[in-house]
């Protein structure tokens, strides 16, 4: 067990239903220290470097195009265990099948529009986290 950092992205959709403060609030709830947070507008060039892995998907055009299409939130988190414990508490990548009471399953509407992102492993948590956030902003 170590403490780690993940991100946390509320997506366009959640954003532009205004669900930023209830979703930050689970987070919250749930014990994780936010390190640092900000909101923002992507543009297709950063939304394609982010999620790079993704280049070759079918998906992953409307994944750009969605992911740009309004503000989001970036959030640093940390705990122990962040970044498995946090992807718990956002649920499957499918809202439809996603846990009662976990994120997607409670403000995603689609796979194509699920609500939150967040990071798949440790060493992913780091990177994503350094992606949108200055050491100096992370204490
Ligand atoms: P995220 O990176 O956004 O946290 O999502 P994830 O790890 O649960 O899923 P990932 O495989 O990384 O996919 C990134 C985003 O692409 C969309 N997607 N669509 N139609 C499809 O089969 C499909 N698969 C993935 C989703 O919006 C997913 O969040
Ligand atoms: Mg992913």
């Amino acid at each position: 067990m170590a403490i780690e950092r993940t991100l946390c992205m509320i997506k366009p959709d959640a954003v532009g239903s205004r669900k930023q403060g209830a979703i930050l609030q689970h987070i919250l709830d749930d014990g994780f220290e936010l390190l640092a947070m900000r909101q923002l507008r992507l543009s297709k060039r950063i939304v394609e470097a982010f999620y790079a892995v993704h280049t070759a998907q079918p998906f992953f055009g409307d994944l750009v195009e969605f992911m740009s299409s309004g503000p989001v939130v970036v959030a640093a988190l940390q705990r122990e265990s962040a970044v498995a414990r946090y992807r718990a508490l956002i649920g499957t990548t499918n809202p439809l099948k996603a846990a009662p009471g976990s994120l997607r399953q409670l403000y995603g509407e689609s796979i194509d529009r699920n609500a939150v992102h967040g990071s798949d492993s440790v060493e992913n948590g780091l990177v994503e986290v350094s992606f949108f956030f200055a050491g100096v902003e992370l204490g």
